[in-house]
């Protein structure tokens, strides 16, 4: 199917199949587009990122290059499955805590915002402490990937392309000196001899990907689960694996709903002609709910045959990095935090913003029945 989106045709590929074989021929379909700007960028907001120093050479995601498989092992690197499994207990003491503060606030009547109290900042605590990014500011890093999310891939007229180029630009000048000098995985790739644009092109990815990605999905997540209550009383009696939970939820709920690719050359996807320099859009939220890959698409039925096929974090050579990091941060939420829905109401479920690939949920607020609420 062609479609119109801000006066750019795309072509969007929907069928699982199509989707894997889309992603998995880098060859054929490059993936230089992946953060292009939806809206074209006029001259001001270019102007104003251009005085911050602001640059987005092909790095991770949008690199089809000879530089792609080196930088992605150093990330890789510091991803490593037994790194990620080390920061499980930090993180399940943490959000043990929180729920006991929050259990106590929705004891008292008060309403509890999921998303703002609970997952908003938790992904970039731990990226902080896994690849040593600055977490000082959370607020400030949250706000920031917001921004570039909304001015990268959302449809956005002139005056708040200028407002979120200025927020993006201020915090990507931070990224520059944080680059130049910081531990961890920058030192890693200044050492690995990337120049500091590569270094800095992979830190703003690495915030991006790494944090709302993965606070998008917690929220939506803890959503869905409250209108499963077959599934939250087998998660709470063992009967249902935390690990199917999650999986299931990355099928039906991805937080990434599509990915873009770039067609190298003429070709053909299925029946489709497709000529060289189109624009690629790929389901990926739809793929997941392919009839021919998973028994129930539209059901939450956490172990169902097709449940794991998903294509949530994509596939082939870039296939997300981050994949076993949000597999073990949503385990712990799952685990922890599922206690908190039982017996409550919602006051405001997640409203999502209009958004060619993250859903960007703002905010999920549950509170307890009482005498004097209604919910
Ligand atoms: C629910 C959470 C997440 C989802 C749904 C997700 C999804 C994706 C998708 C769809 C891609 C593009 C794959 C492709 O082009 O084939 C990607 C790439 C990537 N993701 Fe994630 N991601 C998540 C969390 C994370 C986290 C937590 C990190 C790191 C801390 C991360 C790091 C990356 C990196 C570095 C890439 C680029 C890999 C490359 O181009 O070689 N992601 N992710």
């Amino acid at each position: 199917m062609v479609t119109d989106h801000v006066g750019v045709d795309h072509l969007v590929v929907t069928r699982h199949a199509l989707v894997r074989q889309v992603l998995t021929d880098p060859v054929t379909y490059a993936a230089d587009n992946a953060l292009d700007a939806i809206t074209p960028m006029p001259v001001a907001a270019l102007r104003v990122l251009a005085r911050r120093g602001f640059r987005l050479p092909p790095t991770l995601a949008n690199n089809s290059a000879a530089s792609h498989p080196g930088i992605r092992a150093t990330v890789a690197d510091a991803l490593r499955p037994d790194r990620v499994a080390e920061q499980r207990d930090w993180l399940t003491a943490m959000v043990r805590d929180r729920v006991t503060a929050l259990t106590t606030r929705l004891d008292a009547g008060s309403p509890v915002d999921l998303y703002a109290d609970l997952t908003a900042d938790l992904p970039l605590l731990v990226l902080a402490r896994l690849v040593d990014l600055p977490a000082s500011a959370a607020p400030a890093v949250t706000a920031f990937a917001r921004a570039a999310l909304e001015l990268f891939w959302a449809p956005v007229d002139a005056d708040r392309q200028l407002a979120l180029a200025d927020t993006v630009g201020r915090f990507h000048a931070v990224l520059r000196t944080f680059a130049a000098d910081g531990p961890g995985l920058a030192a890693r790739l200044r050492t690995a001899g990337h120049p500091p644009d590569i270094v800095v092109g992979a830190l703003f990815f690495l915030l991006v990907a790494g944090q709302e990605t993965t606070s998008q999905f917690l929220t939506l997540l803890l959503h869905r689960l409250h209108g499963e209550p077959a599934v939250l009383a087998g998660l709470a009696d063992g009967t249902i694996r935390v690990d199917a939970v999650v999986e299931e939820g990355l099928r039906l709920d991805p937080p990434i709903v599509t990915w873009r690719r770039v067609a190298t050359r003429d070709t053909t996807i299925g029946p489709v002609q497709v000529p060289a320099g189109a624009s690629i859009v790929l389901w990926l939220a739809g793929a997941g709910r392919d009839g021919a890959v998973v028994e129930e698409p539209t059901a939450f039925r956490p172990g169902q045959p097709g449940s794991r096929r998903h294509l949530a974090f994509g596939a082939g050579a870039h296939r997300c990095l981050g994949a076993q990091l949000t597999r073990m941060e949503a385990a712990v939420v799952v685990e922890q935090a599922t206690p908190l829905l039982s017996g409550t109401g919602v006051v405001r479920a997640p409203w999502c913003p209009d958004n060619l690939s993250f859903r960007m949920p703002d905010a999920f607020v549950i509170r307890r029945p009482g005498p004097s609420t209604d919910v």
